[in-house]
């Protein structure tokens, strides 16, 4: 690397703790010296960032089942990238890794995540990089583990997703429909986000939230009731949801999201009642509790990627200089399946 290179390694820095919704402000741009690479590291240079609601939480100054981003930090997020410099047995210069590299330009790794200890993943030969960070990354294996280890979806389960045009709702979806379910409705803002669900993803039918009714739409479609509820949402979407399940049905609480960016939570589900006397089973959980499963997970995607059965899709937005922006339209559901951005183009041919 020259050494006017060296120089320069952008980052984007956490400025301030975001009060309600989160704002382009609350991050500062800064360069730094791209670091030197020691005995035992690698240097990454990072070529598309993913872009996940959760990073909303990493925000806030709590306690969590990962620790906030501290003020002045890189903003952490996962991303793929290149290989540039190496003295690490196990990476060689060229190939395409996937690890928490955070918001910049370069990142200097030793094989495994800062945060949470996990191993830098290697992007397997004639998978499109951002394929990685979509249907075969976290919020693929998310909608993976959420509806097939939490949720058991069966053939004959009436299936509602909401969220359903987003990373993981639209996996979600399509893995229901695989095995089997009578059928599959989504739950999403606007009317081209529901035309992709029914029209190309194989969704029954799609309710747009912002314009429709939503219990009034749940009690037309699901007349026996829903058998399985896989909610992003939480907050109204969850409570018109309770009111129309069947009994003893399962409920996967994925996130949250109607709620990410209040002040103050609201108060809810208004309808608990309702899990008492429809005998429901509602069930939170975590992605990183199933990660020693992932491999398996991630061969099942790729095969029905590969089939065709499953379709993935990413929101590629460009340009360093976006990287705030683009993390807001996860809020004003402006993105479409994965939201993604990419900063730069392999500067090394790619090996494998
Ligand atoms: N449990 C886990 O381990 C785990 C792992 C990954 C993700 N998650 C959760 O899964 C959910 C989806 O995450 P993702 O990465 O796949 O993001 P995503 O669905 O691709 O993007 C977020 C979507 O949420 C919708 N949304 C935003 N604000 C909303 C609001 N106030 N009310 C209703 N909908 C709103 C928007 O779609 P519309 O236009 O349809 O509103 C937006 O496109 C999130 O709740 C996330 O926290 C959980």
């Amino acid at each position: 690397m020259t050494e006017q290179a060296r120089e320069s390694n952008r980052q984007w820095r956490l400025k301030s703790r975001p009060v309600g919704m989160v704002k382009e402000s609350d991050f500062e741009q800064v360069s730094e010296t791209v670091p030197d690479v020691g005995e035992g590291q690698f240097l990454v240079r990072n070529l598309f960032f993913a872009f996940e609601p959760a990073m909303r939480g990493w925000l806030n100054d709590v306690k969590s089942y990962v620790p906030p981003v501290g003020l002045g930090e890189v903003m952490r997020a996962t991303c793929v990238g290149q290989v540039v410099e190496s003295r690490h047995p196990d990476f060689r210069e060229g190939e395409l890794v996937s690890g928490v590299f955070g918001w910049q330009d370069y990142t200097l790794s030793d094989g495994q995540d800062a945060i949470l200890r996990r191993p830098v993943v290697k992007v397997p030969a004639g998978v499109p990089p951002e394929r990685t960070l979509g249907a075969l990354g976290s919020t693929g294996l998310t909608a993976y583990f959420g509806m097939l280890d939490i949720g058991e979806v069966k053939a004959g389960d009436a299936v509602l997703v909401s969220g359903a045009a987003g990373a993981t709702g639209s996996v979600a979806g399509q893995i229901a429909r695989i095995k089997g379910a009578s059928k599959v409705v989504g739950i999403a803002g606007g009317p081209q986000k529901c035309a992709w669900l029914v029209d190309e993803l194989g969704f029954d039918a799609a309710i747009d939230y912002r314009k429709e009714n939503v219990n009034a739409r749940l009690k037309e479609l699901f007349p026996k009731g829903i058998d399985l509820f896989f909610d992003n949402v939480g907050g109204n979407i969850l409570d018109d949801a309770l009111l129309n399940m069947a009994q003893f049905a399962r409920v996967v609480i994925c996130g949250g999201i109607a709620a990410y960016n209040e002040m103050e939570l609201p108060p809810g589900p208004r309808n608990y009642m309702q899990i008492v006397i429809r005998r429901l089973t509602v069930r939170g959980f975590i992605l990183i509790d199933h990660m020693q499963e992932a491999d398996r997970a991630r061969q099942q995607l790729a095969a029905w990627l590969a089939s065709g059965e499953l379709r993935g899709r990413e929101d590629i937005q460009e340009g360093f200089e976006n990287a705030p922006r683009t993390f807001l339209r996860l809020f004003r559901g402006e993105n479409i399946g994965k939201q993604l951005l990419k900063v730069a183009e392999p500067p090394l041919p790619v090996v494998s």
